[in-house]
């Protein structure tokens, strides 16, 4: 089955079986039939975070589950719920046009539902933990399902229990919590300075205002292949950025609450000369040098070799090791 259009790297991979599933008792039938279980499997959603390496010789299952619902709130909180396979930029959309804030800055982070707890999904001051009420599961393991809370999922950056001892678990929906008493979040400099947002904005502006500067900084998979950032920022100790300081004053660097810092791994990329250029069919965004595109025709093996030479790179001159987002398959 291909699965070139099923991944926004728009890499030429294929898998040995595909089932678009669209209600939770497809995953019944799966997790129950003798030749089914025994087969690897890989759940898919937008594959916006995938980097297909090779083909898959196991059983895709596309999560396609559709529904969203404001189920009730408290003093504080609406709650809203929405299954695994909404599309989600369109469902922050639809609660903005309930009148609902809080997801804004999360705006046009390409994917699903679904997977938006896996990574703990981020952007311009908000990280979906921040809006976040609880997720239902279907663990293979058992063939039952089991809500999951806040402290259960772990989140960090760009992590969750979903990527560790979680990771058999397939997402059917999610639960948010968003603000009866909304304040815009412009903590993100780059966002409160966008202009046109004023002294008081409103959620669809804060939103309208995330996606302009996305449009002018991310390139649009329709377009162009790619899985946004391809490295997680590095978290370094204090110590390690101050020394590094020393040698390179403009490092980009953000202080951190346990005194450890963040760095810009786009800024490190740049800055050892990679911005731009390519190897093979896989480049390095010219407008962008945390996010790797395909150019046209890339295999995955394309996109590794590229990784792993901006990888060395970046080690080389700031003994700093990148780590991967995307999830390899
Ligand atoms: P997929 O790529 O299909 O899957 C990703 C992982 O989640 C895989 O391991 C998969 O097995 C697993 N998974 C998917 N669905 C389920 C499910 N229902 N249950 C269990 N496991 C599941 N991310 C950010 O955090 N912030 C950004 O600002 C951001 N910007 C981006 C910009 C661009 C242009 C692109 C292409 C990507 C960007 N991303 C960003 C990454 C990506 O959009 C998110 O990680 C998104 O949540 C992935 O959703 P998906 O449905 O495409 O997941
Ligand atoms: N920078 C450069 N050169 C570049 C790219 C960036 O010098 O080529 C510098 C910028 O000038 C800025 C700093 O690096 O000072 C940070 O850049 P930016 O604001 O673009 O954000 P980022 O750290 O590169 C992160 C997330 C994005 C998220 C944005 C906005 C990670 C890995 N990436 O990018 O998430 O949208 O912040 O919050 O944390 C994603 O995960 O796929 C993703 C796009």
């Amino acid at each position: 089955f291909p699965l070139q259009f099923l991944n926004t790297f728009g890499i030429a991979a294929a898998a040995h079986a595909y089932l678009r599933v669209t209600k939770k008792e497809q995953l019944l039938g799966v997790y129950a039939d003798g030749a089914w279980v025994s087969l690897p499997k890989l759940i898919l959603g937008g594959g916006s975070n995938v980097l297909l390496t090779r083909d898959f010789d196991g059983l895709v299952l596309h999560i396609a589950l559709e529904g969203k619902e404001i189920i009730g709130g408290d003093a504080q909180y609406h709650f809203v719920r929405a299954a695994a396979g909404e599309n989600w930029h369109q469902f922050v959309q639809w609660t903005l046009a309930q009148g609902m804030g809080g997801l804004e800055n999360l705006s046009l982070i390409p994917g699903t539902v679904g997977a938006a707890p896996i990574q703990n999904i981020g952007a311009y001051g908000l990280e979906i933990k921040d809006v976040f009420h609880s997720v239902t599961v279907f663990d293979p393991a058992t063939a039952e399902t089991r809500v999951m809370d806040a402290a259960t999922c772990r989140f960090g950056y760009r992590d969750s229990v979903f990527k560790h001892e979680g990771r058999t678990l397939i997402i059917l929906d999610v639960t948010f919590a968003l603000p009866r008493q909304w304040q815009p979040n412009l903590r993100y400099a780059e966002l409160a300075n966008e202009p046109g947002l004023g002294a008081a904005p409103t959620p669809q502006q804060v939103a309208d205002a995330v996606i302009a500067i996305r449009r002018r900084k991310l390139p649009d998979p329709a377009v162009i292949g790619n899985a946004g950032s391809f490295f997680k920022n590095p978290v370094v100790p204090g110590a390690q950025c101050a020394a590094l300081l020393e040698r390179f004053p403009n490092l980009v660097h953000h202080a951190q609450a346990d005194g450890t810092e963040k760095l810009a791994a786009g800024w490190l990329i740049d800055q050892c000369g990679w911005k731009g250029k390519h190897l093979g069919a896989a480049g390095v965004y010219p407008k962008q040098a945390l996010v790797l595109v395909n150019n046209g025709g890339a295999t995955g093996a394309e996109v590794v070799a590229l990784a792993r030479a901006i990888q060395a790179d970046v080690q080389a001159r700031y003994g700093v090791l990148l780590e991967p987002e995307p999830v390899f398959i």
